[in-house]
């Protein structure tokens, strides 16, 4: 079936959407919308904030909200909420948080967490003038600024610093104003696309007040005002060390075992196709605290990639041993907020919150860091030592078993019988045949 043209879709009641949907795309338009429907929450309100979340909201997509328990950042004991669908990702997390709160736990610090924004815009005139105007106007913008910095610097934040810079070598007349920016504890996104939005005006305006050198409104023309997602001075380093006899004990039966997860780091950052999925990896468990406590995942994702690129495409994580201990490392740029966005709002956000005590975004960048950090432990370990997809696949066990509708009883055999086995889509599927 294929969908057809609708006009004011979003002007229809959810209901209505629903109605239309299920006919329009669906062989068995029932059936759809029992599954739709059965998502939706039973509390009227909850429901309500959830359709609210977006426009054209017709149903909840859930995914797992797991914690990973026993992580030990910077002398404190933190019960982690992750949110994410792959079957693997949280049991390695634990795995790799247990045995650190066992060697000293993790140490994490917050490098500095300046945001960035600009306006672009085109000038072909003259670049004294411009940059003359540019002195001109530099009060101007933090003074047409205040109504919306207000907020902001009674918590310690606001605009850090603004600058004229040239690209017009790069792109015939092409400028930017660069602004730099404190959010304290929120992303910022919207205080700094609000602050962005007003310099453009004052970008614009202020030219019939600057009597110099014949400068003309038409000779500036905005092209966007948008925060950089790429931050590089956002960024948080955690870590982790012990003695590499202690590291060794870990995985018995592999030879050279700290060795290995040092040379897969140095395999990481020679080769970008190795180097992508090791950051993947990472990003696992970037991702899915950053999900769980209600940030914007996109935005890390796009920055923490544009920053593992920087001069060449290379691993985010670092490991080396001296002296017989084995250092291990992150650093990312996280862009993130305990406040503003949905964290106040969805209240699985503010449940993860709390239970992360509350963090400030320095803490919370601190967590999400380290949970990085052991996702890329827990993924080497089993990259250098038994492979992937032991763990992977004993994890995706119950998934494949369900893809089967086996009965609980079908399930307990299963595990049993897979305990030592290769678990495989058609092994399962043969084990099911056979004691059905
Ligand atoms: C799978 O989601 C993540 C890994 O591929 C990461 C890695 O290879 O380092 C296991």
């Amino acid at each position: 079936m294929m969908s057809e043209e609708i006009k004011g879709f979003s002007k229809l009641s959810k209901k209505e959407k629903i109605e239309w949907l299920t006919k329009s795309c669906f062989k068995d338009s029932k059936s759809a919308k029992k599954i739709l429907t059965q998502y939706w929450s039973s509390d009227y309100n909850l429901q309500k904030l959830h359709d609210e979340f977006s426009e054209n909201t017709i149903s909840n997509y859930y995914l797992p909200f797991a914690i990973a328990p026993n992580f030990l950042i910077n002398n404190k004991i933190y019960s982690v909420p992750m949110t994410i669908e792959e079957s693997s990702v949280v049991a390695a997390a634990s795995k790799a948080a247990k045995f650190w709160m066992d060697n000293g736990g993790f140490k994490s610090k917050v490098i500095d967490s300046e945001k960035i924004g600009q306006v672009h815009f085109i000038f072909h005139g003259d670049k004294k003038i411009l940059y003359k105007y540019f002195d001109y106007i530099k009060p101007l913008l933090i003074k047409n600024t205040r109504e919306i910095t207000r907020k902001m610097e009674s918590r310690g934040g606001g605009i850090n610093h603004i600058k004229l810079v040239d690209k017009s070598h790069e792109l015939e007349g092409y400028y930017q104003i660069f602004a730099t920016f404190n959010t304290v504890d929120a992303m910022g996104a919207n205080f700094i696309n609000s602050c962005l939005e007003e310099f453009s005006q004052t970008l614009c305006n202020s030219i019939t007040k600057f009597d110099n050198n014949g400068l003309r409104q038409k000779d500036i023309e905005v092209i966007m005002s948008i925060l950089s997602n790429f931050v590089p001075n956002c960024v948080v380093q955690s870590s982790v060390s012990c003695c590499v006899s202690e590291l060794n004990k870990l995985e018995p039966e592999t030879n050279n075992f700290a060795e290995k997860i040092v040379k897969a780091i140095e395999i990481a950052n020679i080769d970008i196709h190795r180097a992508v999925t090791h950051n993947k990896g990472i990003m696992n468990g970037i991702d899915a605290v950053s999900i769980a406590t209600g940030n914007d995942f996109r935005a890390i994702e796009a920055g923490a990639h544009a920053y593992a690129s920087v001069g060449k495409y290379k691993s985010l994580s670092s490991a080396y041993i001296k002296n017989k201990i084995f250092y291990f490392e992150l650093k990312i740029p996280l862009a993130v907020g305990t406040v503003g966005g949905v964290t106040n709002l969805h209240p699985l956000v503010k449940l993860a919150l709390e239970m992360l005590e509350n963090p400030n975004s320095k803490e919370l960048m601190n967590i999400i860091a380290c949970v990085g950090l052991a996702q890329n432990f827990g993924a080497l370990r089993s990259l250098v030592t038994s492979g992937i997809q032991k763990g992977h696949m004993k994890m995706h066990l119950t998934n494949l078993l369900n893809k089967h509708n086996a009965t609980e009883k079908e399930k307990e055999s299963a595990l049993i019988y897979f305990k030592n086995k290769l678990v495989s889509s058609s092994s399962v599927e043969s084990f099911i045949k056979k004691n059905r």
